[in-house]
């Protein structure tokens, strides 16, 4: 039956995880995939994640289906942790939002809802570059894409005349898909008057803001100024969707859990949208799974957990952003002739480096170094153990 079908690629992020475990070099560094290491380079478990587990365990809870939507305790956290406690749609109710699977969840159920409810087939407009992930999602709706001008290799930051400029072409009702903080791939973000005049420019020209928010608190170590951008639309006036993960801010990767929220301006239209949403998910995959949610809700929900939650997440963006400072000056003490500022310029998980293909491949091959074929690594793989090995390595490969 199925002997035609054509081999699919390997995951062009997570495919590099697999050649990383086969590489037997005592000198690998994986700088793949966006996960956050510790200074031994080995997965970390946040304080306020063990301890929220282990109040978890103490209530010895049964293991029954959760409610198709995800638990409203946990639901009502999320919306809080996006638009801020006492933002308009919270005080009034007219967000719906469900418990996902993780990010990725959130877009695929997200774009699904748009593809099917969206009056008239639309364009989804994407940052350029963007998360490999997000065409992907496209194409598997059938939803056509376009990309609009972001990063700017030149300046190696954020393209705001060329962004607008695109923005103002797109056509009415399009679907513009933007990054809340710690682009991916590029770590490079709008200023706040940038993103007002983004917020502008998609209201006047009446298009559809949907957020991608995978990294709250990662880019400067701050849950509401990671929020900023969410929160200038929200005060603006656009009725915003919005993907949550907490894979990276609580380090709940495997346990994939997110949320996404529609606002809809009422509640009887939250109302709707809510039970439409509670279709898909009964139609994918019934209902949501127990464990993640739980943690989150646990730390979001207790006042001393979260303080100790908050203090995590910014330890992990500060050591992020020493990693940043030490790669930059170890690649311009070993006597590099090109400019590094950008390496700390960026901000969040990644660093887009520069580095071109061909670079790639020989930092792979010459010294075990792994990282995306765009040149972005994962600034979180970096430790000071290897900081050093990995700064000669760069400038290596960029200078002859
Ligand atoms: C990444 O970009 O490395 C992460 O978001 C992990 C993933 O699923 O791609």
């Amino acid at each position: 039956w199925w002997g035609s079908v054509p081999m699919g690629a390997p995951d062009t992020i997570l495919g590099i995880r697999d050649k990383y475990n086969k590489d037997s070099s005592p000198k690998k560094v994986n700088l793949g995939v966006g996960a956050y290491r510790d200074d031994d380079g080995k997965p970390f478990v946040l304080p306020s994640v063990r301890k929220a587990e282990e109040l978890i365990y103490q209530k010895c809870m049964n293991h029954e289906y959760a409610p198709i939507a995800g638990e409203v305790a946990f639901r009502e956290a999320c919306a809080k942790l996006a638009f801020g406690d006492c933002s308009q749609p919270i005080v009034d109710k007219t967000n719906a939002t469900v418990q996902t699977l993780s990010g990725t969840g959130a877009l695929r159920l997200g774009l699904d809802f748009i593809n099917r409810y969206w009056q008239k087939k639309r364009e989804v407009w994407l940052p350029n570059p963007t998360w490999f992930n997000h065409p992907q999602i496209c194409d598997m709706l059938c939803l056509p894409y376009k990309k609009y001008r972001y990063y700017d290799p030149k300046t190696k930051g954020f393209d705001v005349n060329g962004a607008c400029e695109d923005l103002c072409r797109a056509p009415e009702g399009s679907v513009i898909l933007l990054h809340a903080c710690a682009h991916n791939p590029t770590g490079v973000d709008p200023k706040k008057e940038e993103w007002e005049c983004l917020s502008k420019i998609i209201k006047e020209k009446k298009l559809f803001p949907f957020f991608d928010m995978a990294y709250q608190g990662f880019a400067t170590g701050s849950v509401d100024r990671d929020a900023q951008a969410v929160r200038i639309f929200v005060k603006d006036g656009h009725q915003v969707m919005l993907a949550q993960s907490f894979a990276k801010n609580m380090g709940l990767y495997g346990e994939r859990v997110g949320a996404l929220t529609v606002l809809c301006g009422d509640k009887c239209t939250a109302d709707k949208v809510m039970s439409q949403l509670k279709v898909s998910i009964r139609t994918i995959y019934s209902n949501p799974a127990i464990n993640g949610s739980r943690i989150v809700k646990e730390i979001l929900t207790n006042a001393e957990l979260k303080q100790q939650w908050l203090v995590d997440v910014k330890a992990m963006a500060d050591r992020i952003i020493t990693m940043r400072k030490m790669l930059r000056e170890a690649i311009e003490g070993a006597g590099s002739k090109h400019k590094w500022n950008h390496i700390t310029d960026q901000i969040g998980m990644f660093c887009y480096t520069g580095l071109t293909p061909a670079q790639v491949d020989r930092i792979t091959k010459e010294c075990h170094i792994y990282l995306t074929k765009d040149g972005r690594i994962s600034v979180a793989g970096i430790t000071t153990k290897n900081v050093a090995y990995v700064a000669e390595s760069i400038h290596k490969v960029t200078s002859s």
